[in-house]
């Protein structure tokens, strides 16, 4: 059987890819804002914020391997040390991560922060390079009074060599900071990442597949359907959660390549949104729409054009012997079905045609034979 999921460790969470679309602008600056300044010999700190999955782990990490490759300070090469500072850290913890980074260390206990930056010192000088320091998810310490952040930002003065930081967050820490600190991340020195939408998930996600799945095994109307699904929450991370669901449902059913089913799936199997107890909750237009809508997406298709699935609606209402409702009523149906979540309304493909309708929640061939099962159950009762 050919496999679609060709590189799966690529959708891994600790995987750098190569390439960050859609962040190249951002990357570009911030590498120039250190490269200038680290050519001047002047250590440089920045603060990056963004939302959950808006890729700011993964910049932060693009930029350092960038600042290995090609920054210097005068004759030193730069060090990169990456430590994610969330829960339970604080200025020792982290600072016993750095010590590890540069080569030393301290037993973690009985030692206090000025002998462990001495140490710190001394493992610089043993082996002289710039030290970039990634703090990444930085908020729960700077919450708590951190001294770190003050004295890597100072480094010169506190005899400390020579460190850049990067500080990463998902909201303003400046805040939290004191006045000193603060005044290191001046204006240039902070950059906020605009969320993704659509358009920008859909170009990862398809770029990611490149790496990942078998060459064509993700049609592009697939990498638009998860692009959809993710945009709300603009998270990068659940777009490719997504992507390797559903290639792994394609490829358990032998399929050669991800279809709309298989992102349903994923989708279902990640946020169930569609519960049985808000099916129950549905008057019956509701329901009969639902299922045309399922009728219409069934196999093949990610979305359907109103009236096709008004076209659907009307033959599923004579199946089971109700009169259909009106155009006007039928509209009103889907919006409000839409504001429950359990549809979406797209607009037009192209002019002259109508809205189009998704469903994007769970496998098709799933919900279909619950509403055929409920409405047939009500139609027979009534
Ligand atoms: N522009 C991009 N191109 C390719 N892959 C990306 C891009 N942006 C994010 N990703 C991928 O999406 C996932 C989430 O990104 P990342 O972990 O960097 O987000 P984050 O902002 O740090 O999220 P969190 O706030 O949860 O820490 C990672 O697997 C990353 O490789
Ligand atoms: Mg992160």
């Amino acid at each position: 059987m050919e496999r679609v999921l060709t590189h799966e460790e690529t959708l891994d969470a600790s995987y750098l890819p190569p390439k960050l679309v859609r962040r190249e602008t951002e990357l570009a600056l911030l590498s120039q804002r250190y490269k200038a300044s680290l050519a001047k010999g002047v250590a440089y700190h920045q603060l990056l914020t963004g939302g959950v999955g808006s890729g700011k782990t993964a910049l932060a990490q693009r930029l350092g391997d960038e600042l290995v490759r090609a920054g210097r300070v005068g004759s030193l090469p730069v060090l990169k040390l990456y430590v994610n500072c969330w829960r339970r850290s604080n200025d020792r913890t982290i600072l016993l991560q750095l010590l590890r980074g540069v080569g030393v260390s301290l037993p973690d206990r009985g030692y206090g922060l000025p002998e462990m930056l001495d140490v710190f010192e001394q493992g610089i000088r043993r082996a002289p390079r710039h030290v970039f320091v990634i703090l990444d998810e930085v908020s729960a310490l700077v919450r708590q009074e951190t001294k770190l952040v003050y004295l890597l930002s100072r480094s010169p003065e506190v005899g400390l060599g020579s460190i850049s930081l990067f500080l990463v967050a998902s909201e303003d820490v400046l805040p939290y900071l004191d006045a000193p600190s603060r005044s290191s991340f001046g204006v240039t020195h902070r950059l906020q990442l605009r969320r993704y939408d659509a358009e920008d998930l859909e170009e990862i996600v398809r770029y990611r597949a490149e790496v990942a799945l078998r060459p064509g095994a993700l049609p592009p109307p697939m990498a638009e359907q998860i692009a959809r699904a993710a945009a709300s929450s603009g998270d990068a991370r659940f777009a490719l959660e997504l992507l390797a669901g559903a290639a792994r449902a394609a490829e358990s059913e032998g399929a050669r390549e991800v279809g709309p089913e298989h992102v349903r799936a994923a989708k279902g199997s990640i946020y169930p949104t569609v519960t049985e107890s808000k099916l129950e909750a549905l008057g019956e237009t509701e329901l009969l729409v639902l299922l045309a809508l399922a009728r219409c997406l069934r196999g093949r298709h990610a979305v359907a054009t109103t009236d096709k699935v008004r076209q659907a609606y009307q033959a599923a209402a004579e199946e089971y012997g109700v009169t259909a409702m009106s155009r006007v009523t039928f509209w009103r149906t889907v919006k409000a079905l839409e504001r429950e979540g359990l549809l979406g309304v797209e607009p037009p493909a192209s002019r002259g045609e109508g809205n189009r309708l998704s469903m994007d929640e769970m496998p098709m061939s799933y919900l279909t034979t619950l509403l055929e099962d409920r409405a047939g159950r009500r139609s027979r009762k009534a």
